[in-house]
């Protein structure tokens, strides 16, 4: 098995089961023509999100990690009238792209973007008591994770669903003595997972045209 056959069976359907408009496709485009680096969701991905949203009637979702808001635009899209997405972002060239791409898919108006570091602007939101939220979708710096966690379990209600991304890290997240800050954060992440009795997860591998990882599906027990 290739990185050419995942890409070529996702990309088999993508072109079935994924319609990615012209605004999509445009997110993606100036993502790349700035030089912000390809690391969203890939479409059939982004539909995953998109579904979840739908099958869990949110209404309310929190993104940590936004980059040029693709993934934001397949969550914003799966939401009611009133429903909104608030995005946390570091990095202010991805948060003027995403911002353009949000405007140009007609979601602007459900879509709130917090600029600085997810563990500033966490506490910030939940002092203006902007939750509880329905999902959490935790695709910030792979290193907080543990801490991004912490602030999922205090901003998601009960039965609401934490999706955390790239928690397989080509199968790096077995290495227990990696000195790679990102596979000690996923691992610490799934340890403090697997002690929280107030939720119940899985994680799932996966392989695609963005190679070889997974993420971690938990819901907050009722
Ligand atoms: C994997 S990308 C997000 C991809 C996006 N969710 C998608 O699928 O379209 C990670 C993003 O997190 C941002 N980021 C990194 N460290 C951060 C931090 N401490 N706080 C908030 N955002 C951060 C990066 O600048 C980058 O844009």
């Amino acid at each position: 098995m290739t990185q050419e056959l995942w890409t070529a069976v996702d990309n088999y359907f993508s072109n079935l089961l994924v319609s990615e408009d012209a605004a999509l496709q445009e997110a993606l485009a100036s993502s790349a023509a700035a030089g912000l680096p390809a690391i969203q969701v890939s479409a059939v991905e982004g539909k995953f999100l998109h579904l979840l949203a739908q099958m869990i009637s949110a209404r309310k979702i929190l993104e940590m990690g936004t980059l040029g808001g693709y993934s934001t635009i397949w969550l914003a899209r799966a939401l009611p009238e009133q429903g909104r997405v608030i995005t946390l972002e570091a990095n202010p060239k991805h948060m003027e792209i995403a911002r353009k791409n949000f405007a140009r898919a007609g979601v602007a108006e459900k879509v709130e973007l917090r600029l600085g570091k997810a563990l500033d602007t966490l506490p910030q939101l939940a002092a203006d008591n902007r939750g509880p939220f329905d999902l959490v979708f935790i695709d910030a710096n792979k290193s907080n994770m543990p801490e991004y966690f912490e602030w999922s379990l205090k901003l998601t209600r009960r039965g609401g669903v934490i999706l955390a991304d790239n928690v397989v890290r080509s199968g790096g997240v077995l290495e227990a003595a990696s000195g790679d800050a990102d596979i000690q954060g996923v691992r610490r992440f799934a340890e403090m997972v697997a002690k929280e009795k107030r939720v119940s997860a899985t994680a799932l591998q996966t392989v695609g045209g963005k190679g070889y990882d997974g993420f971690a599906l938990l819901v907050v027990n009722r």
